[in-house]
């Protein structure tokens, strides 16, 4: 049996949490692979909605384990009140979830230290969720990190040094820290006591284990794309590998043990946070897109960017993933347009191309085709039987474009508001 790995293809928040959910029920094992709290992932049934940041959205399906893996950055304080909430809804999550013992730690000053450095980077801000992701990543290139398995040995003295070390760098920036930092750390010591009583692993041998128990391995993205460190909008990105490559590495899976790959777009294009968005609409059609879509960040609430969808962008996420099948969210929200444009090639530095620039400062001008909308409500079809043509002609042209299949629809935030294509 090989792994799966479903991932975001444009700039995050594409749902990838609703379709991990839906698509649990055929795995054993649902495992994060990179990224921490920055993300938000939201799931809706029952007339509920759940946001997860570093739990997997595997969680809310039986028995199925949930893997916290390596390559994951976590937040003490963020993953106690996580857990605090899903168990204050009654459910017992702790014996179907694993944390890798060697995933890094975010410690408080990781937090203050991205608020400093944001600072420092004035107009030219990245526009970070502030969870501490870029510091604590860099600590861990940089071998000055500490990992859940540290909670366990010298931890008091191991966390005084790396929270000194950033101490000289906050004050060399002279950040105000003081207060900020008493205030997290209280609850932040609170979640590191929650951390040692859950189930720590080596989740490398549990996966590899499972795969040659012929046990189904579900890899969860986080971000997208286009947030990847090295092949993202650099360097409005994130600071981990958000493509398929990132969970080789992010859980110890050979690439020779990787199977589908799920590569999940929205039908138009949203970006939270600073950074080139060359299809953007900064019109009336962009802020009916952010209403209709609520387009508002899980983690921040910030108000997301709009824009129409990019294929010159996305057909570089398909061939850097190796997407195998496509995963369409929110066509629902385009459902009143008359006509819906398409992002096909740019026109970079006046010469038309198919390909992403090196950055994006140069002129880059979107060449869009007009397609018809399809005028209809599709938030309760259950069948693709029932997709209004417009509807099939949309999928049509971004099938050809992409060369590769468009396997589910989403047509709503519900779990049941899922089309599987044949
Ligand atoms: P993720 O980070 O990729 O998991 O995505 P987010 O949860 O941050 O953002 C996706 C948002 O769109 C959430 O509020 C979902 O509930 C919602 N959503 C997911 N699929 C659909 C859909 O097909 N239609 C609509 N209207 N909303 C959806
Ligand atoms: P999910 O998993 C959308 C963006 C931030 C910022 C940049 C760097 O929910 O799709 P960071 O906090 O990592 O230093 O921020 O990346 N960003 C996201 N945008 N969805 C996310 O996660 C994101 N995680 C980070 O807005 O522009
Ligand atoms: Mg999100």
């Amino acid at each position: 049996m090989k792994a799966d790995v479903l991932l975001g293809l444009q700039w995050g928040d594409e749902g990838k949490g609703k379709i991990v959910d839906v698509l649990t029920p055929d795995y054993d094992v649902v495992a994060r692979f990179q990224g921490g709290p920055n993300a938000g992932h939201t799931l809706e049934f029952d007339n509920q909605k759940y946001v997860l940041h570093t739990v997997p959205s595997g969680i809310f399906q039986g028995d199925k384990m949930n893997i916290i893996g390596n390559g994951v950055v976590i937040d003490p304080n963020i993953l106690k009140s996580e857990i605090t909430k899903l168990e204050g809804s009654g459910r017992e999550i702790r014996s179907k979830l694993l944390v890798s013992r060697k995933a890094h730690i975010i410690v408080p000053t990781h937090r203050l230290l991205d608020a400093a450095y944001e600072i420092a980077k004035g107009a030219s801000k990245i526009g970070s969720t502030l969870k501490g992701i870029g510091p604590t990543y860099t600590d861990k290139v940089s071998r000055n990190g500490l990992r859940v398995g540290d909670l366990f040995e010298n931890f008091e003295e191991k966390y005084a040094t790396i929270k000194n070390k950033h101490i000289q760098i906050l004050k060399q920036h002279n950040y105000d820290y003081e207060a900020q930092l008493a205030e997290y750390e209280a609850s932040w010591m609170e979640g590191v006591e929650l951390i040692r009583s859950l189930q720590i692993v080596d989740s490398e041998y549990y996966i590899n284990n499972a795969i040659q128990d012929e046990k189904r391995v579900l890899c969860e993205g986080a971000q997208g794309t286009m947030l990847d460190i090295d092949f993202g909008s650099y360097p409005f990105v994130t600071s981990s590998n958000t493509i398929s490559a990132g969970a080789c590495t992010g859980l110890g899976i050979a690439p020779s043990r990787i199977g589908e790959v799920y590569g999940i777009f929205k039908a138009y294009c949203t970006r939270v946070g600073s950074g080139p968005f060359p299809t953007e609409l900064d019109d009336e059609v962009g802020d009916e897109l952010r209403k209709k879509g609520n387009e508002f960040g899980s983690t921040t609430g910030r108000a997301r960017r709009t824009g129409w969808i990019d294929l010159v962008a996305l057909k570089y996420s398909v061939i850097i993933n190796g997407v195998t099948q496509l995963i369409m969210m929110k066509s629902d929200v385009l459902d009143e347009f008359d006509t819906i444009k398409v992002g096909v090639s740019y026109v970079v530095n006046g010469k038309e191309s198919k390909q992403l620039p090196f950055t994006f400062t140069d002129d880059v001008v979107p060449v869009f085709e007009e397609l018809p909308g399809w005028k209809t409500d599709m938030t309760n079809v259950k069948s693709p039987a029932e997709f209004p043509e417009a509807f099939n002609k949309y999928v049509k042209f971004l099938e050809d474009y992409l060369e590769v299949p468009i396997k589910i629809v989403s047509v709503g935030p519900d779990r049941a508001q899922t089309i599987v294509l044949n």
